[in-house]
């Protein structure tokens, strides 16, 4: 078996690396396909170090542009690539251009796609990530699943429970993995040692990135404004690299620069992130990887966005939605800063992206459909067309594997009277209305 793993940027690295790892150690065949997206050393090179990755095999260095111009350019290179290398099945993570790109490549030329983190769905269409990540699941065979509401998504959009795998979120194996490393280690960025992280009380990280916030002037200038009056905070702030060009844009970075309590710094590398997060009181941001990141590492997390495709952790407790919006960012970080009962229990939110056992067990589920040949692109001849979809209440203390076999059906959906529950072979249906595909 041969896997092919495309990645683009930052958090895709950070992500697939421990299912990289996982394959190696496994002895399967792999190769890394880098589409370039992200090429600054900060973005992309140091990750492969601070994460101990070989090289990537391929490099497209589609560099940056418009999304039509960026996605066709990586399209091109990727085809060209997969027609030589003819993996079994292509590996792209999150919603990312890269994943939009590669899954509709492999899928064109009939190779199995795995979407990994597949199944958040914000539902905010103006967030090209949305776009990217609901047209990845559209061409997926696999989908590695962080969360069983992520799994709900995808079985109302239609998709057979076959093919959706729980996992957890690799960031998790990830984030205990390196934080260990990064624990001995200690700081190691020049800009982080002048700072003396490790002495420093009251930290809050603060990233964001995301296009519906830097892009647009009002919103910036709002966020910024809540910062100012945060002065009791060290406030430490790796800047992204496009977060950087459009605050120069707008004047205000000299602004934000001059402000004593905010230091800005380049993009650091993983371990040092991780160390500084861990040490935080408080996390601001905008990315999607951080909000889990702060529910794994016990760290209250406030996150700059009006909707979220990670509601886990908002539900769970231990990140709050506050948008771009001056009071609310300040309501809340006041909250966390003042009331112990309050900051304590989002820090007791339990972490909803598993044990750090992802990558083991995307790769095992890989294995037993490679060997069970279900990445085999289905020929016209054998593509099941009969089916009636049918709803029931069920009376008899009969599990899903049970009445699966009894109706020759395949159970969709389950409903317990107040939520959807993700159907398991073992998930004993008495009183559940559920709703089944039954073969003619
Ligand atoms: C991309 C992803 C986003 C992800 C983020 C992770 C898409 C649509 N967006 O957003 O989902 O959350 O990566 O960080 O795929 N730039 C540099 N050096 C670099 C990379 C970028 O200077 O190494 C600058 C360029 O000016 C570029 C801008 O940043 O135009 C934006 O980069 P781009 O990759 O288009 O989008 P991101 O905002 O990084
Ligand atoms: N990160 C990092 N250094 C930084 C900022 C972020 O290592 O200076 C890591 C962070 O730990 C997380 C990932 O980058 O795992 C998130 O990437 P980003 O916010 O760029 O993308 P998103 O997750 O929003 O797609």
């Amino acid at each position: 078996m041969k896997i092919a793993t495309i990645l683009g940027t930052r958090p895709e690295i950070i992500k697939m690396a421990p299912i990289i790892a996982e394959i190696d150690r496994r002895g399967i065949s792999q190769i890394v396909l880098h589409t370039g997206q992200h090429y600054d050393k900060e973005m992309s090179d140091n990750f492969f170090r601070d994460l101990e990755l070989p090289s990537p095999d391929y490099n497209i260095h589609v560099g940056s542009g418009s999304h039509g111009k960026q996605t066709g350019l990586m399209m091109k290179g990727i085809e060209e690539i997969l027609l030589e290398e003819k993996p079994d099945i292509v590996l792209v993570q999150g919603d990312t251009n890269a994943v939009l790109a590669g899954a509709l490549v492999a899928a064109k030329l009939h190779i199995a796609v795995g979407h990994v983190e597949a199944g958040l769905r914000s539902f905010d269409t103006t967030m090209p990530e949305e776009i990217n990540r609901r047209v990845a699941d559209v061409c997926s065979a696999m989908y590695f699943i962080p969360t069983e509401e992520s799994a709900i998504n995808l079985l109302a959009e239609g998709l057979s429970r076959n093919d959706l795998i729980i996992t957890g979120n690799t960031v998790v194996d990830a984030c205990f993995r390196h934080l260990e490393i990064a624990k001995k280690r200690g700081f190691e960025e020049e800009s982080l040692a002048e700072l003396d992280i490790e002495n420093m009380d009251n930290i809050l990280t603060l990233t964001m990135h995301r296009a519906e916030n830097v892009d647009v002037k009002e919103r910036v200038t709002s966020i910024i404004e809540a910062l100012k009056e945060l002065d009791e905070m060290n406030i430490i702030f790796p800047i992204h690299p496009r977060t950087k060009n459009m605050l120069e844009n707008f004047g205000l970075f000299d602004e934000l620069n001059d402000l004593e309590h905010v230091h800005i710094v380049k993009p650091i590398g993983y371990l040092d992130f991780l160390l500084l997060t861990s040490k935080s009181t408080l996390i601001l941001t905008d990315s999607g990887g951080l909000q889990e990141e702060a529910i794994t590492l016990d760290v209250p997390a406030l996150t700059l966005r009006y909707n979220t495709e990670r509601p886990e952790t908002v539900t769970a407790g231990g990140n709050i939605l506050v948008g771009a919006n001056k009071d609310a960012i300040l309501e809340n970080a006041n909250f966390i800063l003042n009331d112990d009962e309050f900051a304590q229990n989002m820090r007791n939110a339990k972490n909803p992206y598993g044990q750090g056992d992802a990558a083991e067990k995307t790769v095992d589920a890989i294995e037993k459909f490679y060997s069970e040949g279900l990445l085999d692109i289905k020929a016209p001849e054998d593509i099941m067309t009969s089916f009636t979809r049918k709803m029931a209440l069920i009376n008899e203390d009969v599990n899903v594997a049970e009445f699966e076999q009894k109706e020759n059906a395949l159970v969709h959906m389950v409903f317990d009277g107040q939520n959807m529950k993700f159907p398991t072979d073992d998930t004993n249906l008495k009183g559940m209305m559920i709703s089944y595909d039954k073969r003619e």
